[in-house]
């Protein structure tokens, strides 16, 4: 049989019946962009020094533009600045796309630098470690998978947001991103460990457990309506912490600022249904303090729950942009709830006098945190660095009540359990109360 007409055979063999892809599943939650303008540290292309908590391993101190954080952003004055606002702000999401592109080329060019110092040795040393490069094969197919899901996050994000289009997204076209992204990239994957998979249930259990326990004493559901006690979480990272008060039917809204954590925890809670469907492998981008090799390639599996598994009429949101620009509507909030999140201020004191307007007279704040504070290594960033003892003081001084105090909860931050190096942080856990008589 000639070429041609084995290809025509093969063609005319009854094909099985290819059936449509079944429908996606309807969103969980659909962002809301509320952002009016990117900030600073958007357009100078960094972020705040969350690497320092994300990633321990994460260089500090780059050097950023200035912005008087004390200056109040305005909204643009007229047509030519909010253009100028909306091409900043195209430029940085796809920016961020960008990032997770180039996470593959990144890591591959990490792997092939160990690769070629392990061949600069001398022979009779390559010989006894025969694993090592066969190792070193292995990361490289999971840096290919992390790629694969890291596509699929940035996959069709130009409309995650229900009040905002980004046409387009680069189109493919990847160039180097910053080792600054890259690291937040990285710090991002190990988020989903701790939000999102079982391995992080632990961590969970200690940083989340205690503020939903509040929540369920101070809001009871026989003397509650849980449907109308609002709870803001601000900071909400991939999500998981707002969810699980949505779940115990509260209305909740989770506001984030990053478009790592946005794009992240738009594809788990509107993308996965099925639990732990998803494979990653965090921890590949630690060459160090691993006692087997084999600890570097663990996978983690998500997400450990199905986020679509919300009760029926639950009231569950996410907004994008930064708390203190977007929350300024007075006596809304019946409780906020802040997780790792008050040391992400240039300012803990403007945090703290949003939460006391915001409020409702009557409301709570609970946080569990410690106070790292991320813009402490940054030499242009305006940075107040308060001990606890000095926040509670200026609590007390607006005239918060506390009611619950606990100096000394112990944690972690997206710990890799088999790591010979752990991070752990005596956090400080309050419940504080906006009295009923105050405005
Ligand atoms: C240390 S992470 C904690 C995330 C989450 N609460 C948790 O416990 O896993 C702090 C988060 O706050 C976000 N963030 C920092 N400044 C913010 C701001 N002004 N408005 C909203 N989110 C902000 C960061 O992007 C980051 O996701």
């Amino acid at each position: 049989m000639s070429v041609a007409a084995a290809a025509a055979a093969a063609c005319a063999l009854p094909r099985k019946e290819s059936l449509p892809p079944p429908p996606p599943p309807p969103p969980v939650v659909r962002a809301m962009m509320r952002r009016r303008r990117p900030s600073e540290e958007e357009r100078g292309g960094e972020e705040a020094g969350e690497g320092q908590r994300w990633d321990g391993d994460a260089p500090l101190g780059t050097e950023r533009r200035p912005r008087d954080p004390r200056q109040p952003r305005l909204p643009p004055t007229d047509a030519k600045e909010g253009e100028e606002e909306e091409r900043l702000e195209r430029d940085h999401f796809r920016r961020i796309i960008n990032a997770f592109r180039y996470y593959g080329i990144n890591m591959h060019e990490r792997v092939n630098r160990t690769e070629r110092q392990f061949r600069s040795l001398p022979a009779n040393q390559q010989k006894l470690l025969p694993q090592f490069l066969p190792h070193l094969d292995k990361i490289r197919k999971c840096i290919d998978h992390n790629q694969g899901i890291l596509q699929s996050i940035v996959k069709d994000c130009t409309n995650m947001f229900e009040n905002k289009e980004y046409g387009d997204d680069g189109n493919g076209k990847i160039t180097p991103a910053s080792t600054f992204d890259m690291d937040k990239l990285k710090s991002t994957l190990k988020q989903f460990v701790r939000d999102w998979s079982e391995t992080g249930k632990p961590e969970r259990d200690s940083c989340y457990q205690p503020i939903i326990n509040e929540i369920v004493k101070n809001f009871p559901k026989d003397r509650w309506d849980l449907s109308k006690v609002n709870i803001l979480v601000p900071g909400a990272g991939l999500g998981r912490l707002a969810w699980e008060i949505a779940m115990l039917g509260y209305t909740c809204q989770g506001n984030e600022w990053s478009l790592f954590m946005l794009f992240s925890s738009n594809f788990v809670l509107n993308r996965c249904c099925e639990t732990n469907s998803y494979k990653l492998y965090p921890w590949i981008h630690q060459f160090s303090n691993n006692k087997k090799s084999a600890d570097q390639i663990q996978p983690i599996y998500f997400p450990d729950v199905d986020p679509h598994s919300l009760p029926p009429g639950a009231n569950f949101s996410m907004t994008a942009g930064d708390f203190q620009e977007i929350y300024s509507e007075c006596n809304i909030w019946d409780c906020i709830a802040t997780c790792f999140f008050i040391d992400t201020a240039h300012n803990v004191i403007d945090y703290i006098d949003t939460i006391w307007k915001i409020l409702k007279p009557g409301g709570i704040w609970i946080n569990l945190g410690p106070l790292l504070y991320h813009f402490e290594n940054l030499a242009n960033e305006l940075s107040i660095e308060l001990s606890y003892e000095d926040i509670k003081n200026v609590m007390l001084q607006y005239g918060f009540h506390i009611e619950v105090e606990n100096e000394s909860v112990l944690t972690t931050y997206t710990v890799n359990d088999l790591s010979m190096m752990k991070y752990y942080y005596e956090c400080v856990m309050f419940v504080v109360r906006k009295p009923e008589n105050s405005n």
